[in-house]
C-alpha cells in the first residue's frame, strides 16, 4: 500500500477518535436531585459517536434509558437499556433524541433528561451551522477534519519532495 494513503487511514482512524466528546451529566454536580438538566443539556451539542456520562452513587441512584413516555412519566416500563455503575459511559451512536431517567425515584425530583443527537457535521457544511457558533463543542469532527486535511496535505508535499530528490 502507498505510505502515504497509509497514512492518511491512520490519521483518520485517530480523528474520529479523539474528536469524539464526553459530556459529564451535570458537569460537576453529577447526576443527583433537585438539577435543572435541561438548562445542562441545552448547554451542550451532541454529535454521533459521542459519550453522555453518568457519576453517581450507585447505592442510590442508577441511569434508564427509556422512551418519551418514560421520561414524561418517570417509567422504566419497556426501558430501551440500564446502567448501575456508578459512572457510566454511553455512546451515543444514532441521530435520534435519548431520553434517561433515574430508576430508583430519583427521576421526579428532576433526575431525567433529554437530549438530542445530531450528525457529525460533513466538511462543506463547515459555515452553516451558525446557530452552534456560540455553544461549547462546535462540531468536533469538522475541526477534526480540517486539521486532518492540512496534515495530510503536507504529508503529501513531503513525499512528493523527497521522491523528487530520491
Ligand atoms: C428547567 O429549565 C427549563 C428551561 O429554562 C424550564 O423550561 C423547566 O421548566 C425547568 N424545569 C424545572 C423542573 O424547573
Ligand atoms: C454552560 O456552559 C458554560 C461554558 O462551558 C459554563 O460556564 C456554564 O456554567 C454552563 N451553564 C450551565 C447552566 O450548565
Ligand atoms: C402518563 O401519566 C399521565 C398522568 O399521570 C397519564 O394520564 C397517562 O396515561 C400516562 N401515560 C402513559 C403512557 O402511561
Ligand atoms: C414507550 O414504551 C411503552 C412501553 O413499551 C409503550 O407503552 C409506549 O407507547 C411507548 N411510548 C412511545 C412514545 O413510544
Ligand atoms: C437492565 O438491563 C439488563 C441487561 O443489561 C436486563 O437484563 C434487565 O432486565 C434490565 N433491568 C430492568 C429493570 O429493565
Ligand atoms: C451504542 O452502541 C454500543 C455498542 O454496540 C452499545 O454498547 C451502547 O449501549 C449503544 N448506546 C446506546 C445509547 O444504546
Amino acid at each position: 500500500m502507498d505510505l502515504s494513503v497509509l497514512f492518511f487511514l491512520l490519521l483518520a482512524a485517530v480523528a474520529t477518535t479523539v474528536n469524539a466528546t464526553d459530556h459529564i451529566v451535570g458537569a460537576n454536580k453529577g447526576w443527583n436531585p433537585g438539577i435543572n438538566y435541561t438548562l445542562w443539556a441545552n448547554n451542550q451539542t451532541f454529535y454521533t459517536g459521542d459519550y453522555i456520562s453518568f457519576r453517581y452513587q450507585k447505592s442510590q441512584f442508577n441511569v434508564f434509558l427509556v422512551n418519551q413516555t418514560g421520561y414524561d412519566n418517570c417509567t422504566i416500563d419497556g426501558a430501551l437499556g440500564n446502567w448501575t455503575s456508578g459512572k457510566d459511559f454511553i455512546m451515543l451512536n444514532d441521530t435520534q433524541r435519548y431520553y434517561f431517567i433515574c430508576g430508583t425515584g430519583g427521576c421526579v425530583n428532576g433526575m431525567k433528561v433529554s437530549v438530542l443527537v445530531h450528525p457529525l457535521a460533513s466538511p462543506p457544511m463547515l459555515a452553516v451551522p451558525a446557530e452552534h457558533s456560540s455553544k461549547k463543542s462546535s462540531a468536533p469532527a469538522a475541526r477534526g477534519f480540517v486539521s486532518l486535511l492540512a496534515t495530510s496535505f503536507a504529508f503529501f508535499g513531503l513525499t512528493l519532495c523527497s521522491s523528487v530528490w530520491m
